[in-house]
């Protein structure tokens, strides 16, 4: 049995404005994990797959799975990939404790683990590069028109400085900081949230490609703010942040909710993360203030609230 992982992630800055090519900073969140285990599955058919998914409740053959499906094309794409002959019958389980829809890189996270997994157990480990360019043409089916931040982070496993076709760049954490990732439950398709900001930015291109530069600027100070571990600036950034993305329409009442929550109970900045709408907020908290914070968030009416810290 052959068994990897991959992280989940959370956006710092830079959602939505890294789909126009701007940068993003995001960061890995190694507390939750998605796992895949790879087995062989003697007496079955080579080349043979069989797929399970407790969490979700698949238990299926791979050809018997629809096409678009993520899980099974996130298989179809690595077993093409490695070619050769047909490898022996399989059996593929994953478990996951990434929030679904979230705005953590789920679909990511259960992309490369299973790629890795599965390249793994047929005797191949790849490097980052290929298992995130493999895991973006994942995300590429099931979210549009990606960014492809998802899949980098995840991959690679470490802050990251990101901005679609140039080269990656790795942020240095100067101070490891902690944040507080609040789920408000409600959920709207990746999808969905990126064509609603593509919709404003047709009626309305100057305002809101002002905004992406705002936070073009923001994306870059938070970088430097990381790697000096300047945390109270920090936290002003994830304000302003939030206050730019409200103004393209992409926060929501639960979302806010929660935001005012965690600084009232004195988080230094809170924003949302991801494509918004709804899914995750996060706050950056003093460790000291972190449970109050988590608290905070749950009587809000966060369904669940994750500690993560971030170090180099
Ligand atoms: C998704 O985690 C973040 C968005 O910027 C979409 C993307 O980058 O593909 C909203």
């Amino acid at each position: 049995m052959t068994e990897r992982s991959a992280p989940g992630k959370v956006i710092l800055f830079g959602e939505h404005a890294v789909v126009y090519g701007k940068p993003a900073l995001a960061v890995p969140v190694h507390s939750t994990r998605a796992r895949a285990e790879v087995s062989d599955l003697p007496g079955e058919p080579a080349g043979w797959v069989r797929l399970e998914a407790p969490g979700t409740q698949i238990s299926a053959w791979l050809h018997e799975m629809l096409q678009a499906d993520p899980l099974a094309s996130a298989v179809r794409l690595i077993l093409k990939d490695l070619g050769g002959s047909a490898p022996p019958a399989l059996r593929v389980v994953l478990n996951s404790e990434i929030p679904v829809g979230a705005g953590m890189g789920s679909s990511a996270a259960v992309s490369v683990a299973v790629i890795r997994a599965v390249a793994a157990h047929l005797g191949q480990e790849l490097s980052a590069e290929r298992v995130s360019a493999l895991a973006f043409e994942v995300e590429k089916l099931q979210h549009g028109t990606p960014s492809g931040i998802d899949n980098t982070v995840v991959a690679y496993e470490r802050p990251l400085f990101f901005a679609a076709g140039k080269p990656l760049q790795f942020v240095q954490v100067g101070r490891p900081f902690t944040l507080i990732i609040g789920d408000s439950g409600d959920r709207l398709p990746t999808r969905e949230s990126v064509a609603a900001v593509r919709e404003r930015r047709a009626a309305d291109p100057e305002s809101v490609d002002r905004v992406f530069a705002e936070i073009e600027a923001i994306s870059e100070q938070g970088r430097r703010f990381i790697e000096s571990g300047d945390t109270r600036q920090l936290g002003l950034l994830f304000d302003r942040n939030q206050t730019l993305l409200k103004a393209i329409g992409v926060s929501g009442k639960g979302l806010e909710q929660l935001i005012r929550a965690a600084k009232r109970a004195g988080a230094l900045g809170a924003k949302l993360s991801g494509a918004g709408r709804g899914g995750i907020m996060i706050a950056l908290v003093e460790p000291a203030s972190a449970e109050l914070v988590a608290g905070a968030l749950r009587e809000a009416g966060a369904i669940r609230t994750i500690r993560t810290e971030v170090t180099a």
